[in-house]
């Protein structure tokens, strides 16, 4: 950790010691979770986590490793067949960037996922949470782990704010602060404030009445003071571009080989926005077309 941990007072550290030891008593037993998870199967978990629930992610996380069980593996495979394979997880791009950073480990790192963070970055698709979640989750490394629950966390716990607004260049130090001292406490830790977020410190209804930490907690003593930004929007998925993507990708992967458009075109109704989300597709290589002006999933 950086030395701003060492030199904040107890208190902060207490907290750390706090969660880690409600971690022991709380925690989901999720399989990315188990001691003999290798460094790769940490990375995926992550990548597939950004965006989607745990319930969602663990069924195909399982297929993923059975399949892939090391970069080497991935790299092997056509970006149909990772396509294919990421199924109904949403945000499909994800999928071609795991594989992308699985061709880059098997070009620059022997096959191997490196533990330090400034290697760990610099893999496509790898960023500031990915790598310190890598190393921390998967190889062990103390590192502050910061993802939106997380920020939720600390804006309460530590500022008196109900939520975190946009990220800050303090994130990091602000969650190395409250670390234990003990390294593998310091790793527990990281993911006991990232539990804490999840199952615990919700953003809409908190559960301030079983919280570890609530005898402490900064927005707690403030008397819970509403956020102070605009409200937050609600995510709309019904008749969204992201969702008419989806439908046409079902389309595709459902096909054992490239499609009439004429097929597209009973997918999606609105054809504007067919068009939009087709040429979409093609742009981000999620899709590609045949010669004779058929789509498929790229070979
Ligand atoms: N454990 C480690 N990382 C996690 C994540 N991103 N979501 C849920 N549980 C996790």
């Amino acid at each position: 950790m950086d030395s701003t941990a060492r030199t904040l007072p107890a208190s902060g550290r207490d907290l750390g010691e706090a969660l880690v030891d409600w971690y022991a008593t709380a925690a989901r037993d999720l399989p990315w979770r188990r001691p003999q998870v290798d460094p790769w199967a940490v990375l995926v978990s992550e990548v597939m986590l950004q965006q989607t629930p745990v319930t969602r992610v663990e069924p195909v996380w399982r297929e993923w490793m059975a399949r892939w069980p090391t970069p080497a593996a991935l790299a092997a495979a056509s970006p149909a067949e990772v396509i294919r394979a990421w199924g109904k997880l949403g945000y499909p791009r994800r999928a071609l960037r795991l594989r992308e950073t699985a061709l880059a480990l098997t070009e620059r790192h022997g096959g191997v996922v490196p533990a330090d963070v400034a290697a760990l970055e610099a893999l496509p698709g790898v960023g500031t949470y990915t790598a310190r979640a890598v190393a921390c989750f998967g190889h062990g490394r103390p590192q502050p782990v910061v993802d939106t629950n997380v920020r939720r966390v600390v804006a309460r716990l530590v500022h008196g704010r109900a939520e975190a607004g946009s990220a800050r260049a303090t994130d990091l130090t602000d969650v190395a602060a409250l670390a234990p001292a003990d390294p593998e406490r310091a790793v527990r830790f990281s993911v006991a404030a990232m539990e804490l977020g999840a199952l615990v410190c919700v953003a809409r209804t908190p559960r301030c009445g079983v919280c570890p930490v609530r005898e402490s907690c900064a927005w707690r003593l403030a008397g819970h003071p509403a956020a102070d930004g605009p409200p937050r929007r609600v995510q709309t998925f019904a008749g969204t571009d992201r969702q008419a993507r989806g439908r046409l990708l079902d389309v595709l992967r459902a096909a054992p080989g490239p499609v009439e458009a004429r097929l597209l075109d009973e997918a999606w109704a609105d054809a504007v926005q067919r068009s939009r989300c087709l040429d979409s597709l093609l742009v981000d290589g999620l899709v590609e077309q045949t010669p004779d002006g058929r789509f498929r999933l790229p070979a």
